[in-house]
């Protein structure tokens, strides 16, 4: 069986380093490890617009965002497709045939979608459309045949719904989708990377995000005034490095090969964090690290960016040529689909025979 990726990002903002590390890094060394046949990167403009609806111009100017930040990591689109999701109009004909295999109360239980109406303070006046986007979100995972979906630890309920989606169709219809598997990120600091803030998540609402995009200047900004051990207060206490920001951020990016290049009074992580355990090691110290570690991971990403922010009809073209090539896929599942479902009348041959026998038809 043919091994197919399939994942992608809502545009409605730019990407931050929670998308890097749990997600986009990932991508960009299984699109090198020329281990797939097929790798597919959407941008979700569909779904975006489930809870932007009233703000079309936001998903519009971040659709070159997003892609202006898959370029800068590294996605290459001579290896991986890049495309929109709205110009794959076989994902909203799918969504709506898959609609008839799930149930209101399952849609319910999903608990992201639960968080996010709470979030945004849905509770009252759901949008349909939001409600059921983990059904769209099957169809374009199962549009695509994709085996491997590689996304953060927040989308598991969706991958859980869609192979139970995927279950219900090949039962009931025969055996014309593929059921896909979630693959997460192995580092747990990168699974769900804290806010700059020490908050839970980082997000572009709570304003606690280091973007891509962001200079060195931005950058060093944010981590000088990241959250740290609120009791380390004097350099000689000794210091908490649970639920310390900048420690989680370098459980997710440092290298040991960065110790001898910035810090060479230190071997590794661990005897880092011993020390500031003892007490004696100050956060500026640290923080100065990060900033150094970040940046040589960063620096390439901007500089490619600024390239790509060169060539932006360029860019367009990469999508247009992309969501070119999506939808002759998704064509094909589709028709599938509809092959499966009965719902090929002028495809089947037999089907006009069978109803020429029963009228007598010579
Ligand atoms: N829900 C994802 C997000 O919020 C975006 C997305 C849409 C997606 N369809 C997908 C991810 C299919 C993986 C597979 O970022």
């Amino acid at each position: 069986m043919e091994k197919i990726i399939l994942t992608g990002d809502r545009p409605t903002g730019r990407l931050h380093l929670g998308h890097y590390v749990g997600s986009l890094k990932r991508r960009v060394e299984l699109q090198n490890s020329g281990e797939y046949d097929k790798i597919f990167i959407m941008i979700a403009d569909a779904q975006a617009l489930t809870d932007n609806a009233d703000n079309p111009e936001k998903v519009r100017q971040n659709i070159v965002e997003v892609a202006l930040d898959y370029l800068s990591v590294g996605l290459d689109p001579a290896k991986s497709t890049l495309f929109i999701q709205s110009m794959v109009p076989e994902l909203t004909e799918l969504t709506f045939y898959y609609a008839n295999l799930v149930t209101v109360s399952r849609l319910q239980r999903n608990p992201t979608v639960k968080s996010e109406i709470q979030m945004r303070n849905f509770e009252t006046s759901i949008p349909v459309g939001f409600f059921t986007y983990p059904i769209s979100q099957a169809a374009d995972i199962t549009a695509f045949k994709a085996t491997t979906v590689p996304v953060g630890e927040d989308q598991m309920p969706m991958l859980e719904q869609c192979q139970e989606i995927v279950h219900k169709f090949n039962s009931v219809y025969g055996e014309a989708l593929v059921e896909p598997k979630i693959l997460l990120p192995e580092n747990s600091a990168c699974l769900r990377l804290p806010g700059t803030d020490g908050k839970a998540k980082m997000s572009k609402s709570l304003g606690n995000a280091i973007y891509l995009a962001d200079d060195e200047k931005e950058l060093k900004t944010k981590v000088m005034s990241m959250y740290t051990d609120p009791n380390h207060i004097n350099v000689s206490d000794p210091g908490q490095v649970e639920g310390n920001t900048v420690f989680t951020y370098l459980d997710a990016f440092s290298k040991p090969e960065d110790f001898e290049e910035f810090l060479p009074e230190y071997k590794s992580l661990d005897e880092l964090k011993d020390h500031y355990k003892r007490g004696g090691l100050g956060d500026v110290k640290v923080k100065k690290f990060l900033i150094k570690v970040l940046e040589k991971e960063l620096a390439p990403i901007r500089e490619r960016r600024k390239q790509w922010e060169q060539n932006i009809p360029g860019v367009y073209e990469i999508l247009k040529k992309g969501s070119e090539v999506a939808e002759a896929v998704a064509a094909q599942t589709l028709a599938d689909v509809k092959a499966a479902m009965k719902i090929n009348y002028f495809d089947d041959g037999a089907l006009i025979k069978e109803q020429m026998e029963k009228y007598g038809n010579k």
